[in-house]
């Protein structure tokens, strides 16, 4: 194989008899005699041989790449790179093994899972390209590592998740929330009261209703609580129905206070009645005493079964999940921190919350991975989501404390693009529209403008991978999920013809 015309730092084009593949890996000299990886962009057929343009990746000695900065030599011969040193490139100690380079099967490559983690990732792809098959391959990996997983799943598509491997190591959980643990704030986003001006008035009803049942009634919780609130409001109504006061406990004031109502009081309360009746039919069976961060384990793929619910709902369990795992994780890391100090009431207070956290919160006593499937729907750009400033948070403080965030969406350009650029690792399968790819590149540091043209052209299950927790900026044929998730194609001939699997 030799190099025919220009050859610069950068690129350069040699032809061969023999056939060469899309994403070759391939080896040739610079003028100061250094070998420089490099990789097959695109190949011709030219009367009967094979044309190929190549891209430089690096310098490579000692099984390290480095920058190149001296032109190829245009006399170089040109070499395939042996599968040993493309194994090595491509291995790293503890990392996730994924799938394999495209231009070589046997070439396995490993996703370094600490940087991963730490630095967050990105799955994005056109429905069908193969993300849902990524997460689960990724699952089972995390699960040979015994990690600690909570997936968020819109779709239910992870509820089956099946592997050999993966036994005993998943648990489904159906989101129950404790109404009487949230904020009011919290609680009226969960209700679906909007934050417009005009609805305004229903979240202050909600908030009085909710400190004066906290002060009468103070060991309520789940649905009690809300009946009690709904019982309270429905008063409330009465009262404003003939223009007399409502009686409410003031938080800051510690102290009942008083409100005349008028025939506006009457129909916000009215219609705040309404729709906590409403939320309780629709809702019912994500209320309950126990608090489902409770449920979370450590060692475990913790797969929260979103579906069914409606987005204001999601978003807000959703918001309450990622604000929970992180809280309590700088809780138990900074009380482990206090452990050592030297005031004695600073001591007892860190042995106070290790406790708690230990007997109630275990999944914050080890790193854990938030994996958000649709993450267009809970961190949106230009728009807030009661999820988006904890996710946002956890991309931006998760590092510190041990929280990886990974991303999933066939909508790119739908996330908000601060969050988006936080996920270091880039894990980008088939993307056709310009714009999208576009909108990925400028999220990601490490995806240069050839990598960027591939996109369109990657088969199913194929990534383009850039970023921290990879050797190399390349393109890998991510393998198929050899167990069962729920995400996969249906057949709909074998459906309309009554053939069963
Ligand atoms: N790496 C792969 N190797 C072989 N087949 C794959 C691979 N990845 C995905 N597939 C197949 O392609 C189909 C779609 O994959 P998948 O469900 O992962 O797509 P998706 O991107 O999650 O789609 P959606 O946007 O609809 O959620 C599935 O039938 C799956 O088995
Ligand atoms: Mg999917």
């Amino acid at each position: 194989m030799k190099i025919v015309g220009k050859a610069s730092i950068r690129d350069f084009t040699f032809e061969t008899s023999k056939k060469i593949k899309f994403g070759e890996y391939v080896i040739v000299k610079n003028i100061d005699d250094e070998d420089v990886l490099s990789v097959v962009k695109n190949v011709y057929l030219v009367d009967g041989k094979f044309i190929c343009d190549a891209k430089v990746i690096g310098v490579l000695k000692d099984k390290k790449i480095s920058v190149n900065k001296s032109p190829i030599s245009s006399s170089s011969d040109v070499e395939l790179c042996s599968d040993e040193i493309l194994s090595e490139i491509f291995y790293t100690p503890n990392g996730l093994n994924i799938g394999s380079i495209l231009s070589r099967e046997n070439i396995r490559v490993y996703l370094d899972t600490n940087k991963l983690v730490s630095r967050h990732f990105a799955i994005l792809a056109v429905t069908g390209g193969g993300k849902s098959n990524t997460v689960a391959v990724l699952c089972k990996e995390f699960g040979r590592k015994n990690a600690s997983l909570v997936v968020l799943d819109p779709h239910g598509e992870y509820s089956t998740l099946y592997h050999e491997d993966l036994e005993k190591k998943t648990k489904v959980i159906l989101p129950t929330i404790n109404p009487s643990k949230l904020t009011p704030e919290e609680l009226a986003d969960l209700i679906g009261l909007s934050k417009d001006e005009e609805i305004n008035k229903k979240r202050i009803f909600l908030e009085y209703a909710y400190y004066t049942i906290k002060k009468e009634s103070p060991e309520s919780k789940g649905m009690d609580f809300i009946e009690k609130l709904g019982e309270l409001i429905y008063e409330w109504v009465k009262l404003a129905e003939v223009g007399w006061e409502i009686k409410y406990y003031h938080p800051l004031k510690r102290k009942y206070d008083m409100r005349k109502t008028g025939e506006d009081d009457f129909i916000n309360m009215v219609s705040l009645y309404d729709r906590i009746n409403k939320f309780k039919d629709a809702f019912s069976l994500n209320i309950g005493d126990k608090d489902m961060i409770e449920e979370l384990e450590i060692g475990k793929i913790n797969i929260i079964n979103l579906s069914g619910l409606e987005i204001p709902q999601m978003t807000t369990l959703v918001g309450y999940i990622a604000k929970n795992v992180l809280s309590k994780r700088i809780l138990y890391i900074k009380s482990l921190r206090d452990l050592n100090s030297p005031n004695e009431m600073i001591k007892r207070n860190a042995m106070q919350n290790l406790k708690e956290i230990e007997l109630h919160y275990r999944i914050a006593t080890k790193p854990v991975v938030m994996v958000v499937e649709e993450a267009h729907i809970f961190i949106p750009i230009n728009e807030k989501t009661p999820a988006s400033l904890w996710l946002g948070k956890i991309a931006r403080e998760g590092r510190k404390f041990g929280v990886g965030l990974g991303l999933v969406s066939q909508r790119p350009k739908q996330l908000d693009p601060n969050v988006l650029s936080q996920t270091n690792t880039k894990i980008v399968l088939r993307i056709v529209e310009p714009e999208d790819q576009k909108y990925i590149q400028r999220a990601s540091e490490d995806l240069g403008e050839d990598l960027v043209k591939d996109l369109a052209s990657l088969g199913i299950g194929e990534a383009v991978i850039v970023g921290a927790a990879i050797s190399l900026p390349s393109i890998v044929k991510i393998d198929r999920f050899d167990g069962i998730y729920g995400g996969k194609d249906i057949d709909i001939v074998r459906e309309w013809m009554g053939l069963h699997w």
